[in-house]
């Protein structure tokens, strides 16, 4: 792999850009947040990938996916007979990280007690193994990184302030794919690329009609459910078909409420109800588009600037935001 891509040209992407280039110089911690299949772990890889320890171990742990009673372990390692089935002994994640980069995943899955643990050892660079009496010193840079929303987690007990504020010096918050639009298209471009020469497909880039039911979808799962659409266009695309990427190369679900369509045919004997229901329905599709026109427009003469195009309509932020999602 050549390096982590970070794509995206929205305000908030290329800001992000900019300071995960400053902070991964410095040795500091930070924590990424964003919901999920933002990014989070493409952009903890950019920042390692771009520090001094890019040549040193990165160990990767999904604190999700630990079971409960092996956390402690996984984490600082164990010795043998530690505990029941503990025949070897285990260098945990930090000791496999030394003097590199250790990735939390999900940190706010690590039960409150070992949390207390793991700020003892940031604290003081030192762990000690399930089960040993001798202190290691650690020597780890860390990124952590959660799809929960942090304060809520804080405010629930799930996540530990005083562990938090250690991990977040840094803290970088992936916004929602719906939420910058403009990046659709460059981030379909790049994984395109990518899928089109594994699966040996022709496509190359996107038909316009095909760009913008990407860019009328509100994907709920980011950018991971972005790629699959790319890849499963990339599989369902014949050889005939040319080179772009057309909307019959896209899943129902981007096809605007194509449940409206077929719930308007004349089908079974009460003519009425089904057909006004599916009127109904594309008007608000109707409206949806309409919005959405409205809200490029006025971005179009902001010249990208979404707070000016904002300004321009006289809505806020989120309001704006709202009207480019068609909502
Ligand atoms: N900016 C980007 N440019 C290109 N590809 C991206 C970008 N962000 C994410 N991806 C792709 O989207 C997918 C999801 O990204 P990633 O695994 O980093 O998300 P995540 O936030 O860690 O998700 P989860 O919370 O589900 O673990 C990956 O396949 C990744 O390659
Ligand atoms: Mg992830």
């Amino acid at each position: 792999v050549v390096g982590h891509a970070f794509i995206g040209r929205s305000e908030e992407i290329v800001s992000l850009r900019e300071i995960a280039l400053q902070v991964a110089a410095k040795d500091v911690s930070v924590l990424i947040t964003g919901e999920t299949g933002t990014g989070k772990e493409v952009l903890a890889r950019f920042i390692y990938e771009r520090s001094w320890r890019a040549g040193r171990p990165l160990v990767a742990i999904n604190c999700a996916a630990l079971a409960q009673g092996l956390v402690e372990s996984e984490l600082f390692g164990h010795e043998k007979g530690a505990f029941t089935g503990a025949h070897a002994a285990h260098a945990g994640c930090f000791e496999q990280a030394q003097s590199g980069t250790l990735f939390l995943d999900e940190v706010t899955e690590i039960p409150p007690s070992t949390q207390a643990k793991l700020l003892r050892v940031l604290q003081e660079r030192e762990i000690r193994r399930v089960g040993g009496v001798r202190a290691t010193p650690v020597d780890v840079r860390i990124i952590a990184a959660s799809s929960r929303d942090v304060q809520r987690a804080i405010a629930e007990g799930t996540l530990r302030e005083d562990l938090y504020y250690r991990l977040s010096t840094v803290e970088l918050a992936l916004p929602a794919l719906r939420e910058r639009p403009e990046d659709i298209l460059p981030i379909s471009e790049h994984l395109l690329a990518k899928h089109a020469s594994r699966n040996d497909s022709q496509l190359a880039a996107l038909s316009r009609e095909a760009a913008e039911l990407m860019r009328a979808y509100p994907w709920p799962g980011n950018i991971r459910e972005l790629e699959n659409v790319i890849a499963r266009a990339t599989a369902l695309a014949q050889a005939g078909d040319g080179t772009l990427l057309l909307p019959e190369h896209l899943p129902p679900k981007l096809h605007g409420a194509p449940a409206a369509a077929t719930a308007s045919e004349p089908s079974s004997g009460a003519a009425g109800a089904p057909a006004e229901e599916g009127l109904v329905l594309e008007f608000s599709v109707a409206m949806a588009r309409l919005k959405q026109r409205y809200a490029e427009e006025a971005l179009r003469r902001a010249a990208g600037n979404k707070a000016a195009a904002a300004r321009l309509l006289g809505v806020s932020r989120r309001g704006f935001y709202n009207l480019l999602r068609g909502t």
